[in-house]
């Protein structure tokens, strides 16, 4: 038995923080703490939170009173709040519940050593900053092997605040990382056993990274990617419609290893909502770019984010939306609603009543899960790639993720873990696709 410490994560919200997560159990790592899944046996349990919207920042509240019985079974238990809540509320996390020891945003958690000795000596420590230095030039080098699938954070921040939203004020103004850095990073998670990496950015296509040779754009990175040897597929998520430059979508038609499928949230589909969401494109203009980008890549399978009860939101409003997305046709969606965040211009607004806004998201999710379950229908009897990531649940089948992000189970040997094969889709069950090998 090792006698490292145990360090149990738990990560709430978007890609970016599983990312994070990641990091952050490597710079504990380096600490002497040994992740853990069992939260009873952990030494250290940092909650690394999302503040979106009011259910997710809520979420921290209720699983903090929930870890009281173990920090008074285990008093040296330390507990950490990490993420988008940890930089949007700061020491008031600790006024509202002060057995947590240590509090970090996101821009921060390369400083964990220097926390942690704080925290070992009894104290409580707070670190909400956004630094000048870099955080991933202070972070350890990676060496762990690694999943066949892994994120990139190449891009954080936003610089286009959207009047409902909280990011650009918790992850703050735009930063991209330089591309050789990046570039190094691929080649290490490769080395690693990576196949697929998924660049992630709040606004990932409005990715600048400052070159030897000048200014790069997020084409040319996907470019550098599609260039390493070994690795399969590259992703990219989350994009922002005003940000999709020409070279962009024409990599969608040209880029081997860029797979066929784009996230590209439109929040709502009528232009005086959309005006009033600060989002600086109207519906039509919306309708266009698909267009553009289908042109170039038919088969692409497209992914939305849709927000209803937006302050103002009338019926006529709403159908609008509904309109939209007949004409977009989703094959994979994510819709919310509407939620005021404390700080963004959009909470000083009247709120639609509750009911109406519940309503309007069934009547949305409803038109969105057909047309996923249609697109998902649609690939019974194509070839698709699949990276198999790991064993199913039954004996001798092997999951992984179509080019079009599907789940797919197959019978497979477990040597193909970490491989990309050609599967021909069998059946569509209700969350993933059977096939066999071809
Ligand atoms: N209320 C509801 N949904 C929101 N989103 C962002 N802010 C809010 C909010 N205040 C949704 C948007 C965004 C996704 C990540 O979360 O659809 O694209
Ligand atoms: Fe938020 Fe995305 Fe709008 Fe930026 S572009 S403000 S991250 S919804």
């Amino acid at each position: 038995m090792s006698d490292a410490k145990k360090l149990f994560i738990k990560t709430y919200g978007c890609q970016m923080n599983v990312y994070d997560s990641e990091r952050m159990a490597e710079a504990l790592g380096a600490e002497g703490y040994e992740a853990t899944d069992v939260m009873a046996d952990a030494d250290m349990i940092l909650l690394n939170t999302c503040h979106i919207r009011e259910k997710a920042g809520e979420k921290l509240y209720s699983d903090l009173g929930r870890m009281k019985p173990l920090k008074q079974e285990k008093p040296d238990l330390k507990i950490g709040v990490a993420g988008c809540v940890a930089q949007a509320e700061g020491a008031e996390i600790m006024r509202r519940q002060p057995m947590v020891d240590l509090v970090v945003g996101p821009q921060t958690y390369h400083r964990l050593p220097d926390l942690m000795e704080k925290v070992n000596r009894g104290e409580q420590a707070v670190d909400t900053d956004f630094p000048e230095e870099d955080k991933f030039e202070h972070l350890p080098k990676r060496i762990s092997k690694a999943r066949p699938s892994a994120f990139l954070t190449v891009q954080e921040g936003c610089d286009k605040f959207c009047a409902f939203c909280v990011v650009p004020y918790t992850r703050g103004a735009e930063v991209s990382r330089p591309p050789e850095r990046l570039i190094a990073e691929a080649r290490n998670l490769v080395e690693r056993g990576v196949r697929e990496i998924t660049l992630l950015g709040q606004n990932v296509n409005a990715y600048h990274g400052e070159g030897e040779d000048g200014t790069w754009g997020l084409a040319r990175l996907i470019w550098a990617m599609n260039d390493i040897e070994g690795l399969k597929r590259v992703r990219f998520t989350t994009s922002h419609p005003n940000d999709m430059e020409d070279a962009l979508i024409e990599a969608h038609g040209t880029c081997d290893k860029l797979m066929p499928y784009l996230h590209l949230p439109v929040q709502s589909g009528s232009d005086k909502i959309l005006k009033a969401m600060n989002r600086k494109h109207t519906a039509a203009s919306y309708i266009e770019l698909i267009d553009r980008i289908r042109a170039a890549r038919p088969d692409l399978l497209l992914s939305g984010d849709f927000i209803v009860g937006f302050p103002g939101e009338t019926e006529e409003d709403f159908e609008a939306t509904l309109e939209l997305v007949r004409t977009v046709n989703y094959g994979q969606a994510y819709s919310f609603k509407y939620s005021a965040r404390p700080g963004t211009p959009a909470a000083e607004k009247d709120l639609v009543p509750d009911d109406v806004a519940s309503e309007r998201l069934q009547r949305l999710q409803a038109l969105l899960s057909e047309q996923q379950y249609e697109a998902q229908r649609s690939m019974v009897g194509r070839e698709v790639g699949v990276l198999f990531e790991k064993k199913g649940r039954l004996d001798g089948q092997l999951v992984g993720k179509s080019d079009y992000l599907h789940a797919v189970h197959c019978d497979a040997p477990e040597h193909m873990i970490g491989t990309v094969q050609r599967v021909r889709i069998e059946a569509s069950v209700t969350n993933s696709l059977k096939g066999v090998l071809t």
